[in-house]
């Protein structure tokens, strides 16, 4: 952005008096002071402070800094061609967001936004350059001092103080005030673009959030057509098997929809996601009830997060299926914890009928243990069944990183 005009020439009325400004000890001092409004109002700009609250801020600091009773940020609205009083101090009430003066040549301000010339009126009773506006009237200013203001590409408006007493705005003042429309530039631009980029983002995650709803009904169709082929059957085990596949891919159309995006597109909460996901599954337990133990704070890759769905569906499926007689049910333990600074772990555990004694999990034929090591594979991840007097418990350790745990 092109934000300085410190080179400009200011339009500066003449000095009817011819005295030469007091430089001394007091401007000096003056000067650092101003210096150090300068570095204050940088280090609000840098914090990310909203733009309401930086235009109030540069308003409050300027004043400050030129020793004057008014300050106010004009915000040029194209449509109207006037200057809006955005943000200021000093002014009586009703006057911000409500005032504003014209922007053309004729009024101060709309001449240093015309032209990015910075205009010092130190007498405006005798002010035969431009017209002096009504707002300036009505509140007894004097002097007023005019920079324009940079914004996103175009100008934002004008930085203006204004001033009741006699005084004089002296060259070193226009430094440092448009050394503050500066700044202050900047930090609109600034948060214009982050502005944008928040608009970006927003837009993003509703479109994959869409595109992620439309998966799930997709799948669920699918799932239907095949509970449909189910029932035309008479033989009960393709029946049985016909509906099994329904239920996974009704399963996986629901971990679709339930990936949720905060400000990391990429990357989920896995705490928060396989709670999502046990609400759901609740649904296809009959008796039984899930308990959940999650911890937050673990993110996973998107497509990681729907292996370990996928994961924790067979191993919840099963402890419904196997642990508990269909009638009473029982509590299904899922739990998501970090015990380790490279990997985090979930577990099923159920307190039912428990595993064969010669069961072995990587030597299963189901198709339910088989997913659960295929999906462990690609996650890189460590599957074990843990022994308890009562139940099974199985336990996958999965390394935070892709990359395989030593
Ligand atoms: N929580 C559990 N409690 C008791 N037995 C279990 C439990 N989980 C699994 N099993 C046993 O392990 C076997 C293998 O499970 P797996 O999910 O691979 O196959 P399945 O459930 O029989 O069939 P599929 O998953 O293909 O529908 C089951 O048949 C069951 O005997
Ligand atoms: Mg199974």
């Amino acid at each position: 952005m092109a934000a300085s005009n410190d080179t400009e020439t200011p339009i500066v009325e003449p000095n009817p008096s011819g005295d030469s400004p007091d430089t001394g000890i007091r401007a000096l001092q003056d000067r650092i002071r101003q210096q150090e409004l300068l570095a204050e109002l940088g280090v609000t700009a840098l914090q990310g402070a909203s733009l309401d609250q930086l235009l109030t801020e540069t308003a409050r600091l300027t004043a400050k800094g030129l020793r004057v009773e008014f300050c106010k940020i004009l915000e040029h609205i194209p449509s109207s061609n006037r200057l809006l009083v955005r943000a200021g101090v000093g002014w009586d009430a009703g006057v911000i967001g409500v005032a504003s003066v014209g922007a053309d040549l004729e009024s101060p301000a709309g001449f240093a936004l015309r032209t990015g010339k910075p205009v010092i009126s130190n007498h405006l009773e005798n002010e035969e350059r431009f017209r002096t506006s009504d707002l300036l009237k009505q509140h007894g200013i004097r002097r007023a001092m005019n920079v324009i203001l940079q914004g996103d590409g175009k100008p934002f408006g004008v930085l203006e103080v204004d001033s009741r007493s006699h005084d004089e705005f002296l060259e070193f003042d226009l430094a440092f005030l448009q050394g503050a429309a500066n700044i202050l530039g900047m930090a609109i631009e600034r948060e214009r673009h982050e502005r944008r980029l928040t608009g970006a983002l927003e837009k993003h995650q509703f479109l994959l959030k869409e595109m992620n709803h439309r998966v799930k009904n997709s799948l669920s169709m699918v799932a239907s057509m095949l509970n449909l082929q189910a029932r035309d059957h008479a033989n009960p085990e393709l029946t049985g098997h016909l509906s099994e596949a329904a239920n996974r891919i009704a399963a996986i159309g629901k971990f679709y929809d339930r990936l949720s995006y905060g400000a990391d597109v990429e990357r989920m909460d896995i705490g928060q996601y396989v709670s999502a996901i046990c609400k759901d599954l609740n649904e296809n337990v009959g008796q039984c009830e899930i308990v959940t133990d999650l911890v937050d704070g673990i993110f996973v890759e998107t497509d990681r997060a729907i292996a370990i769905a996928l994961i924790v569906n067979e191993l919840i499926t099963n402890a419904a299926k196997y642990a508990y007689s269909n009638e009473v049910g029982g509590k299904i333990f899922v739990k998501v914890g970090r015990d380790n600074p490279d990997a985090f772990t979930i577990s099923v555990r159920d307190e039912g009928a428990g595993l064969a004694r010669d069961f072995d999990l990587h030597k299963a034929k189901g198709l339910g243990m088989r997913i659960v090591a295929a999906f462990a594979k690609q996650l890189n991840a460590i599957s074990a069944v843990r022994s308890h007097e009562i139940g099974a418990e199985f336990v996958i350790t999965i390394p935070l990183n892709a990359a395989p745990l030593l």
